[in-house]
Parts: C-alpha cells; structure tokens; sequence
C-alpha cells in the first residue's frame, strides 16, 4: 500500500510539473488542473475522489465556489436533512460542532492527505460538499440521474472581498499581507483557488437549467434577503417538503434562526478549533452581509470587476 501511497505522490508531483502556474494567494503558486487553479495538495485529493468515489442515488452534494457562504448551506442543508432526527432542540449537533465538521469536504477533508476513506456505512442519504467544478467531479456524481446538487452562488464583488479578508487572516505569519490591488487583479483574471469564477458558477448553472431536478442553483444574496421561501425550496428539492403542521409549528423559522450567522458566529465551538486543516473556526465567520464590498474597491475596480461579469454572464441569463 505504500508502494501505491508514493507512486501516487511522484506521478501528482510530475502532474504539477507539467502543469501552468501564477503566483497563488495563500500559497507560492496556483496550478491550472482541468481547467481551474488549485494547489498541488488539492490536485493529490482531487485525483483520489475522481479515482475512488462511488455516488449513490441518494447522496446529496453541496457546491460552492470559496467564501461564497459555504458554511451556511452546510448548516442550512444539514439542519433540513436531519429535522426528524435532532428537532431543533437544545442539543442540536450544529450548537456543539461547527457546520464543516458535520458535513465533510471531499476534496478537502474525505480525500486529504491521501486518504481513500470508506465511505460505504455511511447511512443514507450521504451529505458531501465540494468546491471542485461540475466538469470534474466524480463520473458516477455525473452520471447518476437522481443526484441531487445544491449549488450556492454569491455576487463576485463580495466573493472577492470576504476571499481577500479570509486569505489574509489565514496566511502564515512568514509571507507580507496580499494587498487588495493584487488580490483584485488576480481575481479578475480568474486566477483563484478553483477558479475563474465565471466559468465555476456557469458550469452549474448550465447544469441547473437542463436539470433543475438534479442541480438546485442558490444566491447567498437572495437567501439573505428571504431565507424562509428558500429553505421551502431546498426542501422540497431534497424530497423532504415541509409538511402544513411543520410550517404552522415554525420549524422553517426555526431552521434559519438556528443556522443563522448571527447564532453561529457566537457558539463556542466556532470561536476555537479549526474543523477545516490550517484554518481557524473563528475566521469562517466575518460579517456575513451582502454589498460589503462597497467599502473596499475604488470605482475603477468597480468599472473593471463589472465589464468581466458582463462579459463572462451576459449571455447566460445567470445576473448578481
Ligand atoms: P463575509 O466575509 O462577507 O462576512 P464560506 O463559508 O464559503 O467560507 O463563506 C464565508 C462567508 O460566509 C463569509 O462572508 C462569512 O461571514 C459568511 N457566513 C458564514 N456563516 C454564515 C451564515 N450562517 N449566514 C450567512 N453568512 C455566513
């Protein structure tokens, strides 16, 4: 097995050898690999998930592209699949774990450091998330008619700055802060982690216009505008609607109060540990607002950032 452990590691080395690259925002370089930019410990993970997974009609996958509200729809989703399970009650498991521990990453968690987990007891229905584009993921993920993707889209211009924040609370303590300028730049030429961005977000939104029954396309800035219609809607996509007595009881309510930023934020779980290697609990949850960014970029950033999106989506109908 070892053997097979090192083999794996110098064929993913000289992968990365051949592979493009541009200056990385948290790490020396990002790589281009099948189209978008990771770092070589992703490349390793992803390459496992590709060649090990085995999807089941029932699982559930949830996308994101970074700092999109990742954490949110993981507590959202988890909280809607297990409402018979836990009810909303005291002991809730989202009160005591952070929403990453309860729903694990595939690349960056399940596939890490060349772990081939067993999957196989897992109950169903299995709840995964990812950042890897639709036109990567596992071929059965692709291939199973019932999949069930939620994918969670953001507003590029506020992606960016909470990406700009994290990236600079989280980058050792040996590199000099990435300035907004640089970051901006990078951002705009699509060179970020699993991006460029454009075609991450068309990629599932094609996916969800010719198979709205497989992929349920999210805004974080429409969810946070009316969190309840939408959690009725990722119900009832999840094959879990909820019921007239549910509605009358406020579990609805109950759900987004409890996966709400402001209760999260607070919990004591998610002011200590890191529930995702490298980074700390606390620096997943910042303001959680919509339109933050306008306290950051100048207006030419703004002019720059707003022809790529008219350039890239304009055709697409997706609009932020
Ligand atoms: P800001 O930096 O704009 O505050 P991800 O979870 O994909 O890493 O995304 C992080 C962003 O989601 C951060 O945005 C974070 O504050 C926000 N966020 C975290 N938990 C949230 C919640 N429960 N509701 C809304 N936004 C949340």
């Amino acid at each position: 097995e070892e053997d097979q452990q090192e083999k794996m590691d110098k064929e993913c080395e000289e992968l990365v050898l051949s592979l493009p690259k541009e200056k990385g925002w948290r790490t020396p370089y990002l790589y281009k690999f099948q189209g978008f930019w990771c770092q070589p410990k992703e490349i390793q993970a992803i390459i496992s998930f590709q060649k090990h997974f085995q999807a089941r009609a029932t699982d559930v996958i949830l996308a994101t592209i970074p700092k999109s509200g990742t954490t949110w729809i993981k507590a959202l989703v988890f909280a809607t699949m297990n409402r018979q399970r836990f009810g909303i009650s005291n002991c809730h498991p989202l009160l005591t774990s952070n929403p990453h521990d309860l729903v694990p990453f595939l690349e960056y968690k399940l596939y890490a450091d060349n772990e081939i987990p067993d999957l196989s007891d897992l109950p169903n229905p299995r709840l995964f998330a990812t950042h890897v584009p639709f036109a990567s993921l596992q071929n059965s993920i692709k291939n199973n008619s019932d999949r069930r993707i939620v994918y969670l889209c953001r507003n590029p211009f506020d992606t960016f700055i909470s990406s700009w924040h994290f990236i600079n609370k989280v980058r050792s303590d040996s590199l000099p802060p990435l300035p907004l300028e640089e970051a901006f730049d990078m951002y705009c030429n699509g060179v970020v982690g699993f991006g460029p961005f454009w075609e991450h977000m068309l990629g599932y939104w094609k996916q969800s216009l010719e198979r709205p029954k497989n992929v349920l396309f999210l805004k974080y800035d429409d969810m946070k505008k009316d969190i309840i219609s939408h959690l009725m809607v990722l119900a009832k996509f999840l094959g879990l609607p909820f019921s007239v007595a549910e509605e009358k009881e406020g579990v609805i309510e109950e759900i987004a109060k409890l996966c709400s930023f402001d209760n999260l934020k607070d919990l004591e779980v998610n002011n200590s540990g890191k529930a995702i290697k490298n980074f700390e609990n606390k620096h997943l949850f910042r303001k959680g607002e919509v339109g933050d960014w306008v306290n950051y970029l100048s207006p030419l950033m703004v002019e720059r950032l707003s022809k790529v999106i008219e350039e890239k989506f304009g055709a697409s109908g997706l609009k932020f």
